[in-house]
């Protein structure tokens, strides 16, 4: 819903494709999604050291950091989940439209949350990577010690444990996670960036 009315957006004159051209590659929005611990800030910051030694423009955003300033007001409930996703779909979109290649690390346990998100980026605009790990090994990591805690009641409605988290069903991409090692999956990202036209094919650049 939108409450501040009388506003009118001005149109701009550099274009989305204006700014593909210039910087030599197309926008778009990859998305991660997984458990906690599942790889997925790992995985989003690896690929986009990767673009970046390819000269492309890329950005990760991240739930950690994100939920420290942009979204610090939102907890972890079903509706303050999907006002995080909300918020991060529509911050993306302008991503879209400066040309950048966007990557996000969020666990959005919910199927709704991220289909709502690619119908706003719209076709060929979100690629969707499935961070597949068993919550046993993310439990095993438990980098953050948030599991531990989450077991003992400690943390309330933790995605894995005490909130659920739904699995795509048809991701562009599925990395498992858990056993496939990092370099792997980077090159997988990468190859599914060439395939779809969104950098160019190997040795073009
Ligand atoms: S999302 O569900 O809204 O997509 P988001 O990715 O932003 O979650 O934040 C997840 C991170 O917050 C986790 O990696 C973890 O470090 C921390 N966290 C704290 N409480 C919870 C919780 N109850 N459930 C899941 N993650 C939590």
């Amino acid at each position: 819903m939108i409450k501040s009315s009388n506003t009118v957006g001005h149109r701009a004159t550099i274009t989305r494709a204006d700014r593909e051209r210039l910087n030599g590659h197309r926008s778009v929005i990859v998305w991660f999604t997984g458990l906690s611990g599942s790889g997925k800030s790992t995985l989003a910051h690896a690929v986009e050291e990767r673009l970046y030694e390819l000269g492309c423009r890329a950005f990760v955003f991240d739930g950690d950091n994100v939920r420290h300033g942009l979204c610090g007001d939102l907890g972890f409930s079903r509706g303050d989940r999907e006002e995080n996703i909300r918020r991060i779909g529509e911050l993306t979109r302008f991503f879209l439209e400066a040309g950048v290649i966007a990557l996000t690390a969020f666990i959005s346990p919910f199927a709704q949350d991220r289909r709502r998100v690619r119908e706003l980026a719209g076709d060929g605009n979100f690629i969707e990577v499935y961070c597949r790990c068993p919550v046993e090994i993310c439990e095993q990591r438990d980098t953050k010690g948030l599991y531990r805690r989450a077991r003992q009641r400690e943390i309330a409605e933790f995605t894995g444990i005490s909130s659920p988290y739904e699995a795509p069903e048809n991701p562009e991409l599925v990395l498992s996670t858990g056993e496939a090692p990092l370099e792997a999956c980077v090159e997988q990202v990468v190859a599914c960036l060439r395939q779809r036209r969104v950098i160019a094919p190997a040795g073009n650049l």
